[in-house]
């Protein structure tokens, strides 16, 4: 993981390279739709507020809970009593992430959403409603988080997720060949290279042309920047759209010259 102070360089040169928000110099029709339509749109949807609630209730809450680590490989490793609180402040991802996640749902109508690494839920609240009529299957790990979670998805009444106990190295494959192929993933959870290679591998063999793949912190690391550069590299990926704490990868063929984007966000 980079220090604070590495994070904050490469974030500079990401910002003083990176196309301006206003999607001036874009010349790809649909990343200028996108940057317009989505990342651009700032109205305050009716959704965000009981999910914020949610998120100020999580940050406030100073109980303790067994916390299973998933850190070093496929086993469960050991666990830690945590604080719901400080979980909540490390783990979610904030607010202006979470609600561009919510705009992307909105606007590109996947039916079928997975997500790994749901902590909390209030991101897979997020994805849940920007598409009532969507699936969305999301994976955790650690017990009492997933517990936690399923409770946060009942007082937002959201009846359209579904959580997959247990550790991606089993979850992962048994759902994909369960459900219809995934329309957009959002891979946040076990932020090393090989298991995020291993993820994307996984669900690129049950993707369509027009899954849309979203991966979480991929400048987080000098790791997670090598799996986001392979990823990118990928003879399959037609287009990414890096935004510093998250990376959108297309498949879609019919973006005939692979093109990579760095957009300020
Ligand atoms: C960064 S948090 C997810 C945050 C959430 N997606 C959000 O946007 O708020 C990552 C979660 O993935 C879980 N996790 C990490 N590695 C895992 C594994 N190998 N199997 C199952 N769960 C795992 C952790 O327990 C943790 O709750």
């Amino acid at each position: 993981m980079y220090t604070s102070f590495q994070l904050a360089i490469k974030y500079l040169q990401y910002y003083c390279t990176a196309y301006n928000g206003r999607g001036h110099g874009i010349h790809s029709p649909f990343v200028f739709d996108f940057v317009k339509q989505v990342l651009n749109d700032k109205k305050e949807y009716s959704a965000y507020k009981p999910i914020e609630n949610i998120r100020r209730e999580l940050l406030r809450d100073n109980s303790s809970i067994e916390v299973e680590d998933f850190g070093a490989g496929s086993a469960v490793i050991k666990t830690n009593t945590r604080v719901v609180s400080k979980i909540a402040a490390s783990s979610l991802k904030p607010r202006k992430y979470a609600q561009l996640l919510f705009r992307i749902v909105q606007y590109y109508k996947p039916g079928t959403i997975v997500e790994l690494g749901t902590s909390f839920g209030t991101t897979t609240a997020y994805l849940a409603s920007g598409n009532p009529g969507a699936n969305v299957y999301t994976l955790e790990g650690a017990t009492e988080i997933a517990a936690i979670a399923r409770r946060n998805f009942d007082k937002c009444g959201l009846k359209n997720i579904h959580l997959s106990p247990g550790n991606f190295d089993k979850t992962l494959p048994q759902l994909l060949a369960t459900i219809a192929k995934p329309d957009l993933v959002y891979i946040d959870g076990n932020h090393r290279r090989e298991p995020t290679l291993w993820y994307f591998e996984q669900f690129l063999q049950h993707a369509h042309p027009s899954t849309i793949f979203i991966f979480d912190d991929i400048h987080w690391s000098k790791d997670m920047e090598a799996a986001w550069n392979t990823i990118c590299s990928h003879p399959q990926v037609t287009l990414s759209i890096d935004l510093f704490f998250i990376g959108l990868v297309f498949i879609n063929p019919d973006f005939k010259v692979k093109q990579e984007f760095q957009i300020r966000y």
